[in-house]
């Protein structure tokens, strides 16, 4: 007999490059079934980017899990008395206006019940509960649909991007057993190319995130300028600096600095708060490409920190999937991966 076979589509819509991976469950199975990736020209339609990019392969589906992230976005963490989930979604509509800074009437409001892993929360009375309060411009998330609408696809799924990286990870993990252990408290770092998402993980259940406007392109600029060349010039040079090794590493190190020092400061918070040390941090994103980051971070955090690959033990349909391709750049594809593996809860 064959077996029950759906897909889902993640596609990732960053600001320097589009991603697409589609998931099928064959089964009890998770099987990559497309997988497509590329830049986008700043002066293209964002459209015309993800168009572009589909170009030349066959999905098994139209149905997409996107996310939206930036200064629209608003995610807090509350502490409240004990109440059902029904109860919840509406005493937080009118509680909301004290922590969103726009109007209620603008935002789309998510609430969900945190799961501390089985541990309490630091500070909590026995009658509280944590909450996970996610706040989004409903005209972010118009642009988003419209623009997935726009290309023939069927948005099923709008994310958050920090979310789809805890997803990704916990997803891998599923696969990759033992490779954590349940108890340890990981942070995730994705730095992006506008910006660096982390999130922190307590016996994989998330207890922080924040989204720091720093990422790939503040490094492009800081060598551009540097070292008096083109932005293109500068990002073909972090891809092969060559002999330009060391140019290019006096140049970037500042911002890198300046970024592991933003993330450790989050590390600190967290640390104060959660009366336990980060033990482990894993890097994606293609900022993270340029080894100088990881190395620079491992020395500021004082922490074994290291890039990890969200298809790893995945299957892979080699007929539809440019394998060598899709390993070589798994590191930068946490976030998309995270919202294909949606299919689960499908
Ligand atoms: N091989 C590489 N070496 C160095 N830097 C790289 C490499 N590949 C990509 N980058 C950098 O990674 C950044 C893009 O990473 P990524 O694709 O994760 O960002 P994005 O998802 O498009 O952006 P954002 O998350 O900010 O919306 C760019 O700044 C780019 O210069
Ligand atoms: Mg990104």
């Amino acid at each position: 007999m064959f077996k029950k076979q759906k897909s889902l589509i993640g596609l990732d819509i960053g600001a320097h490059a589009v991603k697409a991976v589609e998931l099928t469950q064959m089964g009890s199975e998770f099987v990559v079934t497309a997988y497509a990736q590329s830049d986008i020209d700043p002066d293209a339609a964002r459209g015309d980017a993800i168009i572009d990019m589909l170009q030349g392969h066959v999905f098994r589906t139209r149905r997409v899990a996107t996310a939206v992230s930036g200064k629209s976005v608003i995610v807090r963490y509350l502490t409240m008395v004990h109440m059902s989930d029904d109860d919840l979604r509406n005493a937080v509509k009118f509680e909301a206006d004290k922590y969103i800074p726009f109007d209620i009437d603008e935002v789309v409001l998510d609430a969900q019940r945190l799961d501390d892993g089985g541990r309490r929360f630091e500070g909590l009375a026995d009658d509280e509960m944590r909450v996970l309060l996610v706040a989004v411009k409903r005209s972010l998330i118009e642009d988003h649909v419209g623009l997935v609408q726009s290309i023939g696809l069927q948005p099923s799924v709008i994310d958050v991007d920090a979310f789809a990286l805890g997803n990704a990870f916990e997803f891998r993990n599923q696969f990759a057993p033992n490779v954590e252990q349940d108890h340890r408290v990981s942070a995730l770092i994705d730095v992006g190319a506008q910006k660096s998402n982390i999130i922190i993980l307590r016996g994989g259940a998330l207890c922080f995130t924040r989204e720091i406007y720093l990422g790939g392109d503040d490094l492009t600029s800081a060598a551009s300028k540097r070292l008096g060349c083109e932005m293109h010039q500068a990002e073909a040079l972090k891809r092969q600096p060559g002999d330009n090794i060391e140019a290019l590493r006096d140049a970037v190190l500042p911002t890198i600095d300046d970024l592991g020092n933003e993330i450790h400061l989050s590390f600190d918070y967290f640390e104060n708060q959660f009366d336990q040390p980060v033990d482990d941090v894993f890097l994606s994103g293609g900022g993270v490409e340029l080894p100088l980051v990881a190395e620079t971070f491992e020395k500021i955090f004082e922490k074994r920190t290291r890039q990890w690959d969200p298809t790893e033990r995945l299957a892979v349909d080699e007929d539809a999937v440019d394998v060598d391709a899709l390993r070589a750049n798994a590191g930068q594809l946490a976030v998309v991966m995270g919202l294909a593996c949606r299919l689960r809860k499908d």
